[in-house]
C-alpha cells in the first residue's frame, strides 16, 4: 500500500477567515476518517467508505459553494477561474467514486492521497489569492 500520510492543519493555512478555516479543518479530518478506514482491512473499508465519500462531497460542495459567495460578493476578478477548480475538482470526485466504493485499498490510498494534497495545495495557494484580494479591499 502506499504511504498513508496523515493530512494536518498548521497555522499558515489559515486564511483569515474563521468560518472558512473551520470548513477546510472539517475537510482535513474527513480526509483523515478515509485514511483511518484504509487500515482496517478491506471488508470493513468497503463497508464504511461509501458514507465517508458521500460526507466528502456534500461537505465539500457546501464549502465551495461558501467560497463562491464570499468571492461574488466582493467581485473578486479571480472568480470565474476559481469557480472552475472547484467544479473540476467536483468532477474528479464523481469520476472517482466507482473506483473507489470497489473497496480497492491500494487504489483507496493512492486518491485519498491525492485529494488531501489537492486541498493543502489549494488552500495554500488559490484559496489564500482570493483571500488576500477580498483582505485588501477592506
Ligand atoms: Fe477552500
Ligand atoms: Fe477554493
Amino acid at each position: 500500500m502506499s504511504e498513508n500520510k496523515i493530512f494536518q492543519w498548521t497555522d499558515d493555512l489559515s486564511i483569515g477567515f474563521e468560518e472558512i478555516d473551520l470548513h477546510h479543518k472539517k475537510l482535513l479530518l474527513i480526509l483523515n476518517k478515509f485514511k483511518d478506514i484504509l487500515m482496517l482491512g478491506e471488508a470493513e473499508y468497503k463497508i464504511q467508505i461509501g458514507k465517508i465519500i458521500k460526507n466528502l462531497s456534500d461537505y465539500t460542495e457546501y464549502h465551495f459553494a461558501e467560497e463562491e459567495k464570499f468571492m461574488k460578493i466582493y467581485d473578486y476578478p479571480g472568480y470565474e477561474a476559481h469557480r472552475e477548480i472547484h467544479t473540476s475538482f467536483i468532477n474528479k470526485l464523481k469520476t472517482h467514486l466507482p473506483i473507489l466504493l470497489s473497496g480497492n485499498l491500494q487504489k483507496g490510498a493512492e486518491f485519498s492521497n491525492f485529494l488531501g494534497d489537492w486541498l493543502l495545495d489549494h488552500i495554500a495557494v488559490a484559496d489564500h489569492q482570493w483571500a488576500d484580494y477580498i483582505h485588501s479591499k477592506k
